[in-house]
């Protein structure tokens, strides 16, 4: 019987500890993995590394759980940027563009490093490319019982439909994999979900491709597929056909 990663040909994949010097180049895909619980003692130490601004949004969680995924998620995206610039975490600048998506600061930003960032209960996972936009989704499966409604109401026609003929047991996980490989492209170009989901469309059978897209010619964007953990589905939308991925872990 095969399992479902083989099934889907999902990567299942090795994560590996950086280099003492990293290094990026422009035909390389770095994917990252980090866990979100911690201890407290590494939770204080997270914290001090955000920003004013950072430290007012994690206080803002009503729940000390999402405060404490949002410190590590962020304070893990400034240790790993800072591996590639050679900055400290805490001089690291962010801007915004109109749909929230973080970049770098130009002025720190040399070798034009292109990131993007996803969390999932206990999971985030972050693209970094040199040059090419990248988007990553990652999702923690979980048994949705609105997939078919939730297909109808943010998909095509058509994914509606595909979705709707496959037996229950199934329309979760193709409800997941078409929605993370939809949201990846939407963070790559940096609108998320206001970009239009039904906009982007994924070809029904493996090998999984975007067909269809909004802003972009499908044959330049390259889709792949993970297994961070087992329950967690990630994408990865970016741009250029590139091949070239290397998983590295922070913790
Ligand atoms: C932003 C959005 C993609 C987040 O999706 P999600 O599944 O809840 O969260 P994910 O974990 O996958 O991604 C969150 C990360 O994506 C990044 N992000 C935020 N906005 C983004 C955007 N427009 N494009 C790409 N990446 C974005 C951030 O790094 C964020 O991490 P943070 O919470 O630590 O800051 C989704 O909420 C969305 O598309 N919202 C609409 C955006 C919009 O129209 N905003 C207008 C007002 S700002």
């Amino acid at each position: 019987m095969l399992t479902w990663y083989k099934k889907y040909q999902i990567m299942n994949i090795t994560w590996k500890y950086p280099p003492k010097n990293l290094t990026i180049n422009a035909t390389e895909i770095h994917i990252w993995k980090t866990h979100l619980e911690q201890s407290a003692i590494d939770f204080k130490e997270s914290f001090d590394i955000l920003n004013e601004e950072e430290k007012i949004k994690a206080q803002r969680f009503r729940f000390e759980k999402h405060q404490q995924r949002f410190t590590i998620a962020r304070s893990s995206l400034r240790r790993i940027l800072s591996l590639y610039l050679w900055i400290s975490p805490q001089k690291i600048d962010f801007q915004y563009n109109a749909y929230g998506k973080p970049q770098l600061l130009d002025n720190i930003n040399k070798i034009n490093l292109q990131f993007n960032v996803s969390h999932s209960e206990n999971i985030a996972i972050y693209g970094i490319t040199c040059h090419n936009l990248i988007g990553v989704d990652i999702e923690y499966m979980r048994p949705m019982a609105e997939a078919e409604n939730l297909a109808k109401r943010f998909f095509s026609q058509k994914e509606f439909e595909q979705i709707s003929k496959l037996p229950s047991a199934e329309q979760d996980r193709e409800f997941f994999q078409l929605w993370t490989g939809k949201e990846a492209y939407l963070k790559a170009i940096g609108k998320g979900i206001s970009g239009g989901l039904e906009k982007v469309e994924i070809s029904p059978h493996e090998p999984r491709k975007f067909i269809r897209l909004p802003e972009s010619n499908p044959n330049n964007y390259n889709l792949v597929y993970l297994t961070p953990e087992n329950n967690y589905l990630a994408a990865i939308a970016v741009e250029n056909k590139q091949q070239n991925y290397q998983y590295w872990q922070l913790n």
